[in-house]
C-alpha cells in the first residue's frame, strides 16, 4: 500500500482512537490515546505473555502489547464493531485499516463481554478491560466472564462516581446523566470495583489512583462545570482510576 492510499483510507474514517501508523501518518482519534497510556501502567515488556484486550475498538492498546513484545495478542469487541453507539457506519473499520498497515499479527474475536468464557476464547495471563465496565448495565455479572477468562493480570480502567463515599457505592445513570451519553450506565466508587473484583475471584487488588482529597475534588469540579461537562455535584463525585487485580 502506498502512503498516498494509506493517507486516504486513514482520512475517511471517524477514529475513537489516536494511532501512530508511521510514516507521519497518524488517525485522527477523538480520544487522545497516548495520553492515557502512562496512567495505565503496562508492564514494559510482555515477552512470553498472552493478551486479550476487551473492548478493543480501533485496537490502539492491543497494538501496543505487540510493540511490547507479548506473545500472543487477542483484540475483541462487539458493540462498537456492529455500529453501536458512537462508532455508527464504520464499524471494524478502522481495526482492519490499523492492522494491515501496522502489519500486525494481532488476532481479532467478534464477541459481547457476556459472552467471555474460557471455551470460547481461552485464557490469558494479561486481560486489559480499558473504558468499558461504565458502558455494560450488569457490570457485575461481566466482571465473572472477565475473570474467567483472565489467569494472571487485569488491568481495569474505568469513570469512578461517589468517590468521597467510603463505602462501597455505584452512580446509576438511566438516562444521559453522564457526559449526555446514554451508552453510560453505571459509575461505581473505588471500593466497589475493589468489591467487586474480589467478588469474581482476583484475590489482590491495586489501586492506582487512590481517591482525591475534598479540596482537589471541589476545585476541579468548578472547573468542569464552567466548562458545561457535567454539573458541580456531579463533577464532585467523578473521577476516573485504574486497577490492577491478580490470582495470585
Ligand atoms: C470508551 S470505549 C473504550 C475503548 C478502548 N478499550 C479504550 O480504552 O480506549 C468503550 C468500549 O466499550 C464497548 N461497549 C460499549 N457499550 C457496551 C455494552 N453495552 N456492552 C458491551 N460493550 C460495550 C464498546 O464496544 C467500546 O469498545
Amino acid at each position: 500500500m502506498d502512503l498516498e492510499t494509506v493517507r486516504a483510507e486513514v482520512d475517511a474514517l471517524r477514529w475513537y482512537h489516536t494511532i501512530d501508523l508511521g510514516s507521519g501518518v497518524v488517525t485522527k482519534g477523538v480520544d487522545n490515546t497516548p495520553e492515557r497510556l502512562p496512567r495505565l501502567r503496562l508492564p514494559a515488556d510482555l515477552s512470553g505473555q498472552s493478551v486479550l484486550d476487551i473492548g478493543a475498538w480501533d485496537g490502539f492498546f492491543s497494538f501496543e502489547a505487540e510493540r511490547r513484545h507479548a506473545a500472543r495478542v487477542v483484540a475483541s469487541d462487539h458493540y462498537v464493531w456492529h455500529g453501536q453507539g458512537w462508532g455508527t457506519g464504520k464499524g471494524k473499520a478502522g481495526f482492519e485499516l490499523a492492522r494491515r498497515v501496522l502489519q500486525s499479527k494481532v488476532e481479532d474475536v467478534d464477541i459481547d463481554p457476556l459472552d467471555l468464557s474460557p471455551e470460547r476464547v481461552g485464557t490469558f495471563d494479561l486481560v486489559f478491560f480499558l473504558g468499558v465496565l461504565y458502558h455494560v448495565p450488569n457490570p457485575l455479572l461481566v466482571l465473572e466472564r472477565v475473570s474467567s477468562v483472565t489467569r494472571g493480570r487485569l488491568i481495569l480502567d474505568t469513570v469512578v462516581d461517589m468517590v468521597g463515599i467510603s463505602r462501597p457505592a455505584a452512580a446509576f445513570y438511566p438516562g444521559q446523566e453522564l457526559n449526555s451519553d446514554p451508552t453510560n450506565w453505571w459509575g461505581p466508587n473505588h471500593a466497589a470495583v475493589c468489591g467487586m473484583l474480589r467478588a469474581v475471584g482476583f484475590t489482590r487488588v491495586e489501586v492506582l489512583d487512590p481517591p482525591k482529597s475534598a479540596p482537589y475534588r471541589a476545585a476541579r469540579a468548578v472547573y468542569h462545570a464552567l466548562k458545561g461537562r457535567n454539573p458541580l455535584r456531579t463533577a464532585y463525585r467523578l473521577d476516573r482510576a485504574v486497577f490492577h487485580a491478580y490470582k495470585d
